[in-house]
């Protein structure tokens, strides 16, 4: 379990003048959750936009599972296991929770699995009922609460069978309440020795899911170790102190 899943060098992404990822070189262990810290701007999201083929790198390069893939559009990179959540939700709004989950399943390495409407049928029920939105099925996305579509785009994110999960900021806006179920199937997925990387700002949460921290601050990594190594780190304190505490201190 020791394996290198995603290597990134020297990722490098400029808007412009501004570089909201300057030269990001991390190593990612298969089957480990992975936490990446920073205040606003650090260029996490960015990062994520990278490594999901939204846009790619002005320069540098990521490995995932030993090949080059820095070029590939989102949709192969999706199909080779790397897929992402947003962190503003991004649920087709007019369609029902059960084909929100459907659309993944028709992509062609899906329905190559999935070859016919009975085994998809069955593969959304079960995915429904493993991220606790059966009863949600026949609904549209539009009227459901914040906590319910948060477990519907984790679910949309899981019907594409990920090897690797990008989630980002994954409890932002919900209450403990609705924290505690995400939670629970972040480490279920987790536990099937599948690998994660979650940016989040609730650093309760965050301290409770993570094993290893990568702290950023304009867009370079400033910091890493052990979550209590990250949060004494006076690097990271400063980063933060510099645009406000509260956001780490009280999350
Ligand atoms: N498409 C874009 N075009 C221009 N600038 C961008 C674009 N995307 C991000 N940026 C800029 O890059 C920097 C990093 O943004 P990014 O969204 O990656 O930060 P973040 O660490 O995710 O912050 P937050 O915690 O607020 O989500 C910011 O200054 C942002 O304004
Ligand atoms: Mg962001």
């Amino acid at each position: 379990m020791n394996d290198v899943i995603l290597t990134t060098v020297d990722l490098t992404k400029r808007f412009g003048g501004l570089t909201a990822v300057d030269k990001v070189s991390i190593e990612v262990i298969e089957g480990e959750i992975l936490g990446i810290l920073g205040p606003n701007g650090a260029g996490k999201t960015t990062l994520f936009n990278i490594l999901s083929g939204y846009f790619g790198p002005t320069e540098g390069a990521f490995i995932y599972k030993g090949r080059d893939i820095t070029r590939l559009s989102s949709e192969k990179i999706a199909s080779l296991g790397i897929v992402r959540t947003y962190q503003i939700v991004r649920l087709f709004d007019k369609l029902t929770v059960y084909e929100n989950l459907l659309i993944p399943c028709l992509s062609p390495r899906m329905s190559a699995k999935l070859k016919d409407k009975k085994s998809r049928e069955n593969y959304i029920e079960n995915l429904a009922e493993e991220v606790g939105i059966s009863e949600f099925l026949d609904l549209h996305t539009q009227g459901l609460s914040h906590g319910v579509r948060k477990l519907v785009e984790f679910g949309r994110a899981l019907a594409n069978d990920p090897d690797v999960l990008l989630l980002d900021e994954p409890f932002s806006g919900l209450n403990p309440v609705e924290v505690e179920p995400l939670a629970n199937v972040i480490r279920n997925f987790h536990k099937k020795g599948n690998t994660i990387l979650i940016i989040e700002h609730k650093l309760r949460e965050f301290m409770k899911l993570v094993e290893r921290v990568i702290a950023m601050d304009r867009g370079k990594i400033i910091a890493s170790g052990s979550v209590k190594e990250i949060s004494e780190n006076p690097l990271v304190v400063e980063a933060y102190l510099g645009k406000g505490a509260s956001r780490f201190v009280g999350a």
